[in-house]
């Protein structure tokens, strides 16, 4: 079938309803998308309903989004632990966790379920696209799209081509993004394709600079945050990303490029180990647990 021809998207799948899934969600929800929203874990599925419901509320306060907007956004929520709905998708975003496995079975499962002409995008920041493009009988109308943290709050999304990607999945993946106000920019599949792997080196630089003791972690972020004008310091963002998520892709830049530049730092590794991942489990280089606070 010719893509030119085919009925505009209006429901999306989001599969995975963790921090970008339901970043996914709320943003394609505020942009008069419907969207089924699957995930494993019914819990998963309860707290992103949650944050999706505060967030599009958020945006009615801000006057990004009017009151009857919302409305109709709730109700084009669908969420489900079950894969099957994804057969009324019209384009689906796969949002798991970053492991190459769990990826690719989730896209075998998907493979007989979708319409032939569904393009499969997946969230990863890391994970060979082509690699996964394997994973189904749809390589040429399969790419990355990649989102950043917060998602309703960055305009970037990386638009990946793997080598079997056709010109017209890109088309068309850029130009869902363009309607979600975000800023696609499209780039080949290589290990961290540009956004990661310019950032995780940073990032792993400054972990580094704070086990060598050049300075402590709050004087990093300083120097970074005044003297570079990021909003935030390599530490910090560390933190709000993950420090297993960091650590995961400087290990696929590692292997990726067999280039010892990307070697993690081993802080970073032992912080991992101790179960320090930042934000989400309320210690990183920084604490995030108000009764504990010792920084
Ligand atoms: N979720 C949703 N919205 C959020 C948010 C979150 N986690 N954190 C902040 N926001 C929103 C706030 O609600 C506010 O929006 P509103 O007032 O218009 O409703 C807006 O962001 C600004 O927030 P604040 O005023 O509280 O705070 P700041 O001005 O300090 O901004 C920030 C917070 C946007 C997070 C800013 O510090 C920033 O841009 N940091 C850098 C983030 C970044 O680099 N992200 C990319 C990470 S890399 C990645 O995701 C790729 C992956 O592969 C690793």
């Amino acid at each position: 079938m010719d893509q030119s021809t085919h009925p505009p998207i209006q429901t999306v799948g989001v599969i995975g309803a963790g921090t970008m899934g339901r970043g996914i969600a709320h943003v394609l929800l505020g942009h008069g998308y419907s969207v089924l929203l699957t995930d494993t874990s019914p819990g998963a599925l309860a707290a992103a309903t949650r944050s999706i419901t505060a967030g599009l509320a958020r945006d009615v306060e801000k006057g990004r989004l009017t009151a009857e907007a919302k409305e109709k956004a709730f109700e084009s929520l669908q969420p489900s632990s079950d894969l099957a709905g994804m057969v009324s998708a019209d384009f689906i975003i796969e949002a798991a966790p970053e492991n190459v496995d769990l990826k690719a079975d989730i896209f075998r499962r998907l493979e007989p379920l979708a319409r032939p002409e569904v393009i499969f995008a997946s969230n990863t920041s890391s994970i060979s696209i082509t690699r996964l493009a394997s994973a189904t009988s749809r390589a040429g109308r399969f790419c990355g799209l990649h989102f950043f943290n917060p998602v309703p709050v960055m305009k970037l999304v990386e638009v990946v081509a793997g080598m079997e990607t056709l010109p017209e999945t890109l088309a068309k993946a850029s130009s869902l993004a363009s309607s979600l106000g975000k800023t696609p920019i499209q780039v080949n599949d290589f290990p961290g394709f540009v956004s990661n792997r310019v950032l995780m080196p940073m990032i792993n630089e400054a972990v580094y600079a704070v086990m060598e003791g050049v300075a402590d972690v709050q004087s990093v972020d300083a120097v970074m945050k005044l003297g570079m004008n990021h909003p935030m310091g390599p530490l910090e963002l560390a933190d709000l990303i993950g420090l297993d998520v960091c650590l995961d892709i400087l290990k696929a830049l590692y292997e990726g490029f067999h280039d010892p530049k990307y070697r993690a730092s081993p802080l970073l590794e032992k912080m991992v180990h101790a179960g320090r991942l930042g934000r989400k489990s309320g210690r990183g280089f920084y604490n995030y647990c108000p009764t504990t606070q010792t920084e």
